[in-house]
């Protein structure tokens, strides 16, 4: 399943402390926990589950010793080594020494945008070059520009619901009327749609009333789009008359199951005098007025084509979204789509 062998995130960075958490991917319990090494720290995620009688290691705790740190599993307190996830010590039999097979299971993580992303399978044959990785979102590693995680938002819909309705502009004037946009001005312009590895669109346009959190004057608002990865989007805009104001906001959704999803955004500004709960509460505000009409989608799987006889319609205005299905479709994307 290609969705095993993608790059997700799973958890806020700050919520990884020394202690264990538990949390889950794709049906796979979790447990991830911080190590503070003598450079920094670094996360690890392991599978939930102990080798030996198969309790939560997220319920044991994280020991600090002269061999490093350790996970110890809260059942008989065996201690397991953050390089490998080998066990390293027995209490019950201290002269035991665990051959490799006592090892908890590891995976691949990294942190990013303020993110922990996992994934679960290493493909077996090299990915295309934007799915090798966590999704890049240039503004977050810029020091020019200010990044705030908003989220997470737990979602009854699909992931790529979610992600069609960001990259959506002829909503706007209805469900953000007043915000992003206005009944009297909803005609918008798709813009050019690449469609190569992910998708971009370039040159997208909407009327907007307040585009951002710090601007009251309405403003034709040109839209960039970047699709790299099936359960993530990208947007960047920039004001067509000058405005100082330029902002970019980035999707990331974990993946719960064919009708959940936790989503997080990152946004990013430049020249926003905003403070940072300012912006938290536009972004949780705005998608507060989204979340309603997502969640009445039906069905809440996003018809790509795969399997449906459910089919919906579409206007001038949905080029993006169709181009979106088409790259689902063309990956193999099985999870929430139908
Ligand atoms: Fe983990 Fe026994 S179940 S030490
Ligand atoms: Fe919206």
């Amino acid at each position: 399943m290609i969705e095993q062998q993608l790059w997700h995130p799973v958890i806020a960075s700050h919520q990884v402390r020394s202690d264990p958490v538990a949390c889950s991917l794709l049906e796979q319990p979790l447990v991830l926990w911080r190590e503070h090494t003598h450079d920094g720290t670094r996360v690890h995620a392991w599978a939930d589950r102990c080798p030996h009688r198969g309790a939560r290691l997220s319920l044991g705790r994280v020991l600090i010793g002269l061999h490093g740190a350790r996970l110890e599993c809260p059942y008989h307190g065996w201690q397991f080594s953050a390089d490998e996830g080998r066990c390293q010590h027995v209490p019950a039999a201290p002269e035991f020494v665990p051959p490799a097979s006592h090892h908890a299971s590891l995976f691949e993580v990294r942190e990013q945008h303020g993110l922990v992303w996992v994934r679960l399978q290493t493909p077996p044959q090299a990915m295309a070059p934007d799915l090798g990785d966590p999704p890049a979102f240039a503004q977050s590693s810029d020091a020019t520009w200010r990044t705030v995680l908003c989220g997470p938002y737990e979602l009854n819909t699909s992931a790529p619901r979610l992600v069609e309705n960001f990259l959506d502009l002829s909503h706007f004037g209805f469900v953000h009327e007043g915000w992003l946009g206005e009944r009297g001005h909803a005609q918008v312009q798709t813009g050019v749609v690449e469609e190569g590895v992910g998708l971009v669109v370039r040159d997208a346009r909407a009327w907007q009333p307040r585009a951002y959190a710090g601007v009251d004057g309405g403003a034709w608002i040109a839209y960039r789009y970047d699709v790299p990865h099936p359960f993530a989007a990208m947007l960047r805009k920039d004001a067509t008359q000058g405005d100082p104001v330029s902002n970019a906001i980035a999707l990331f959704i974990r993946p719960d199951g064919h009708e959940q999803c936790t989503a997080w955004f990152a946004m990013a500004t430049q020249g926003d005098a905003s403070s940072d709960q300012e912006l938290i509460a536009f972004q949780d505000a705005v998608f507060a007025q989204d979340r309603p009409v997502v969640e009445s989608q039906s069905p809440r799987a996003l018809p790509v084509g795969r399997t449906a006889p459910i089919s919906e319609v579409h206007g001038p205005a949905d080029r993006v979204s169709s181009a979106y299905r088409r790259y689902l479709k063309r990956l193999g994307i099985a999870l929430g789509t139908c």
